[in-house]
Parts: C-alpha cells; structure tokens; sequence
C-alpha cells in the first residue's frame, strides 16, 4: 500500500501540488468513496479519478516505431516518447525503450517502467532474438550468410567477435538478419564489414512480439507472458 498522493504523481497524474489539488476537490475516490486524505495508504485496485480506475501499475508497449523518431529521453529531435499520452509521459519511474533503434530504423520496439524486465530482455546474456528485414545498396555476394553465422565476423573497434547470426536471402537487395545480441549500430555495421551498406532497416520482430495490426506511431499494451524468449 501507498499514499494517496504518492500513487497519482508517480502514475503522472500531477505534480504532489496539482495531485494535492485533485484529491482536495473530489475528484479522487477510494472503493467508490470521495477521499481528501493525501496521506491515506491505498490500493492501487481501489482508486478512482473522475470515476476512472487508474492507468496500469507498470505499462509494457510495443509501439511501431515510425522514421525519424530517436529513443533517447533527451535529444533535441523527436522523441519517441512523446508518441505515448502525456500522463504517460510523466510516470515515475519512467517508461523507457527496451533497447533502441537507430532513428532512421523503423519497427517493433518494446517500451516499459518495468526496469527489471528492461533489464532481463536487454542483457547479453540472455540472447533474446531480433528479426530485422533489411535492404542494400549494392547485391549481396552469395557469402554473407556463411560469414555472419560463422560467429567470426569481428566488427571495427570491437574486441569480441559477432555471435551467430542467421541471414536469409529475399532477393539480391533484400534480406532478413536474425540477431541474438544487440550491439550499437549493429546491422550497418555487420554489413559495412561484408562491403555493404544498409539504406533501409526495419525490425519485424523482438522477442514473440510483433508489430501485428499497428499503423506507424501507433501502440499498444502488452503483457510480460506475450515476450517469450
Ligand atoms: N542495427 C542497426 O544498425 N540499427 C538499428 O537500429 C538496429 C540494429
């Protein structure tokens, strides 16, 4: 159980002064009834505002991710982020991407205040799968898919060899990358060392989870048991 106050600011329903101020005009009910006790210890379940339950305790999206939009929380272009409603946007702790895709990358990404779940699907070593659909300025060779499952493949100013990755070829312009770990830049980077370049990148998959019947910018919540991995 939480205070009252404590509850609404760290969902981003206000500032403790403009929280304070819901609370003080009624607006704020507990199991149905008006409570103007800031201090009182609440339930998540049991709280309403305007007669509405109160967003998610923790929130997991998946969002697809539109061009020109960067996952960083402080960058001066477009944030990702402010695609989420803006109470949304005020939670504490924050809603954070799981990862992050380059800003002219498209595609699944995962978002959620969950730090330990952020953590969990981000560390090495859990290998969790990344299906990228990806197309090149030059066509492919015909070896690529040999060296980038060989676990050989170094890249510059890396000091570890990239793990097995597995490329399967569409056309001569167009793959598919399934990676396993997630390293800055990764996919240029794999093809840059094989004489390619990436002129369109596009993340299908993350996890089980992808981008489904969701347009571009759009998302919607999921739950911790749809991302197996
Ligand atoms: N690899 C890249 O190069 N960029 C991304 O955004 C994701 C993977």
């Amino acid at each position: 159980m939480d205070r009252l106050d404590k509850t609404l600011t760290s969902l981003g329903y206000g500032s403790r002064k403009e929280v304070q101020h819901l609370i003080k005009n009624g607006q704020v009910a507990v199991c149905g009834v008006v409570s103007k006790d800031a201090k009182q210890k609440v339930n998540h379940a049991d709280v309403t505002v305007d007669g509405e339950p109160l967003d998610p305790k923790t929130l997991i999206l998946v969002l697809y991710k539109p061009m020109n939009y960067v996952c960083s929380h402080n960058d001066a272009g477009r944030l990702i982020y402010s695609l989420l409603p803006s109470r949304w946007q005020k939670r504490n702790p924050k809603i954070s991407t799981i990862g992050r895709l380059d800003g002219d990358t498209t595609g699944v990404i995962l978002l959620t205040d969950d730090g330990v779940l952020n953590h969990a699907l981000t560390s090495p070593k859990k290998h969790v799968a990344k299906l990228y659909e990806v197309t090149l300025a030059s066509p492919v060779r015909g070896d690529e898919a040999d060296i980038f499952s060989s676990g050989t493949l170094m890249l510059h100013g890396d000091d570890k060899p990239c793990m097995s990755a597995k490329l399967t070829i569409i056309d001569s312009h167009n793959v598919t990358v399934e990676l396993t770990e997630g390293r800055y830049h990764q996919v240029k980077r794999m093809f840059a060392a094989v004489g390619n370049k990436v002129v369109k990148l596009h993340r299908k998959q993350f996890a089980t989870i992808e981008i489904g019947d969701l347009q571009e910018g759009q998302y919607k919540i999921i739950c911790k048991e749809d991302i197996l991995f």
